[in-house]
């Protein structure tokens, strides 16, 4: 069985990026919500190192969470970071102390001594950058523990007890700010707890095509395409797998991007021969959304119009007794909450939820256990090709949330043209992979121009290009100001309609990626 590393989260913001760093050395890992680990569940997952994340708590409160104190008798190699780090050495006999000085963000530690976390990246002497992110700090470790670094707040900024395997880091070394963090983990998976770092995507693909074979057995699986990347991947892996039991179907909900349906077709009916129904029910999407200009109703009443017709089309091609969805693993990661409350909806995700209780369908989601860039290798395993698989995300409800107020089909014409053009600049500039997401939206906005010596009074179109790497938080893309101007040039010349551009320079938090 290949190494397996288990993260103990403690609801830190950056947890996944542990684990990412984890998987991209190589070693396989999974993220537990701490509230549901304990050393049996350690033990049966195989642990090969634990890693205990960072969290907002403090242990200097009474009831915060811990790992269960078994673990430390496991004779398993730990890695603690920030309040992981707290956590151990407290549980441990150690003491931590809330800081007055609060360390965030940019700082330095002093390389004191040698360490293996350290081998080949940083040397006795020398001083490091890394990201801190803290209030308490440990002021005596347990006995065992060495300092092998410190910073101005943190006289223990890195510590060691080589015998035990056990290591604790004040700063995060998962994120890019700590420029040789990623190394620091690598050395944790790899010397000191001996994965060879043999997780590959061509490994993990076999896996899962035998996990699918396993549980769908004879039985039927239908898979909802909508040209995007997570689907698509799906739909190739579940016919490697199981072959014509596999059935996709394309919904055109009229909202989609320009040639959006034929390309799915090409690539599934021509290259794969995937058996694909094609149904086009956009006039149906846009009588029911005929006036309705609230984004939450859009989005509900397109959710709930997708699942009549794409129950609609499973049955006539013959029901199924699976279904398949492209359910990534940041959705599956349960995140820590310290309140128990609920989180708020920002907006309620489309995606076909609902459909199988409606139809009485088992779920396969062979994506469960990877992050977006990984589905993406994926993809590329799988032979689809590479302009498929780095398409930029695209929401369920399509171009519908990107026309603020009521929709026509002559504004859905209308911005899908921009989009193309728009799309097409990015790629001649080569900034399409630098981009997480590019589009445009429709204002309900007019205003008064001049075309030739004609006055105009048309639609003001607003363009969006962000940056990210889960969509969870997000920059705008700084264009260089010759290629907006070129843009906008090219949009007003060539699109009946719209007379006037403008770009959207609002991060996420506070604004999100899409308008609505
Ligand atoms: P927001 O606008 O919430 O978007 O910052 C974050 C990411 O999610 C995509 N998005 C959706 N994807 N169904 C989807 O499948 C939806 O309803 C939906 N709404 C937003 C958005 O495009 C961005 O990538």
């Amino acid at each position: 069985m290949t190494d397996r590393v288990l993260i103990i989260d403690f609801g830190s913001q950056v947890t996944q990026l542990i684990a990412r760093r984890v998987r991209e050395s190589g070693v396989y890992c999974e993220i537990h919500p701490f509230n549901q680990v304990t050393t049996g569940s350690i033990a049966d997952f195989g642990a090969k190192a634990v890693i205990l994340s960072g969290g907002p708590a403090s242990v200097t409160h009474a009831d915060t969470p811990r790992p269960p104190d078994g673990l430390f008798d496991m004779g398993l190699p730990v890695l603690g970071i920030c309040y992981g780090q707290m956590t151990m050495v407290e549980q441990l006999g150690g003491q931590v102390e809330s800081a007055d000085h609060r360390e965030f963000g940019r700082a330095y530690v002093d390389v004191i001594d040698d360490c293996e976390l350290f081998h080949g990246v940083w040397e006795k002497g020398a001083r490091e950058q890394v990201w801190m992110s803290h209030g308490d700090r440990v002021i005596r470790p347990s006995n065992g523990f060495r300092a092998v670094a410190v910073s101005q707040g943190a006289p223990f900024a890195a510590i060691a007890d080589d015998e035990r395997r056990h290591y604790g880091l004040m700063f995060h070394p998962e994120v890019v700010h700590t420029p040789h963090g990623a190394q620091l983990l690598k050395n944790f998976t790899h010397r000191v707890a001996g994965c060879t770092g043999d997780w590959t995507m061509a490994g993990f693909k076999e896996v899962e095509i035998a996990k699918v074979r396993q549980q769908v057995g004879d039985g039927r699986v239908i898979c909802g395409l909508s040209g995007g990347v997570d689907s698509s991947v799906v739909a190739a892996l579940l016919h490697e797998a199981i072959g014509d039991q596999l059935t996709c179907v394309f919904v055109d909900t009229g909202l989609m991007r320009a040639d959006e349906g034929d390309q799915v077709a090409e690539v599934f009916r021509g290259h794969y021969n995937i058996p694909l129904v094609h149904r086009d029910a956009s006039d149906l999407f846009l009588s029911k959304l005929e006036g309705v200009s609230d984004p939450e109703r859009k989005r509900k009443i397109i959710g709930a119009t997708f699942i009549d017709v794409f129950e609609e089309e499973a049955k006539k091609a013959g029901g199924a007794d699976f279904l398949a969805q492209g359910t990534l693993y940041p959705d599956v990661i349960e995140s820590v909450s310290f309140t128990g409350g609920p989180s708020v909806t920002i907006k309620s995700h489309h995606n076909v939820g609902g459909l199988p209780e409606r139809m009485n369908m088992k779920l396969v989601e062979p994506l469960r256990e990877l992050f977006k860039d990984e589905v993406r290798v994926l993809g590329l395993e799988l032979g689809l090709p590479a302009r498929m698989v780095g398409r930029h995300p695209f929401p369920g409800p399509g171009l519908a949330i990107r026309i603020p107020g009521a929709i026509t089909a002559e504004k859905v014409a209308i911005l899908r043209q921009v989009d193309t053009l728009y799309l097409e600049e990015i790629r001649a500039a080569g900034l399409y992979d630098a981009i997480w997401q590019a589009f445009a939206v429709l204002l309900p906005v007019q205003t008064v121009g001049v075309m030739g010596d004609a006055r105009t009074y048309d639609h003001v179109c607003a363009l969006r290009a962000v940056t990210s790497t889960d969509g969870m938080t997000a920059d705008y893309y700084h264009f260089d100001h010759h290629f907006l101007s070129r843009v906008s040039g090219r949009i007003i010349n060539e699109v009946k309609g719209i007379n006037r551009v403008v770009y959207d320079i609002t991060s996420k938090p506070p604004g999100t990626i899409e308008w609505e």
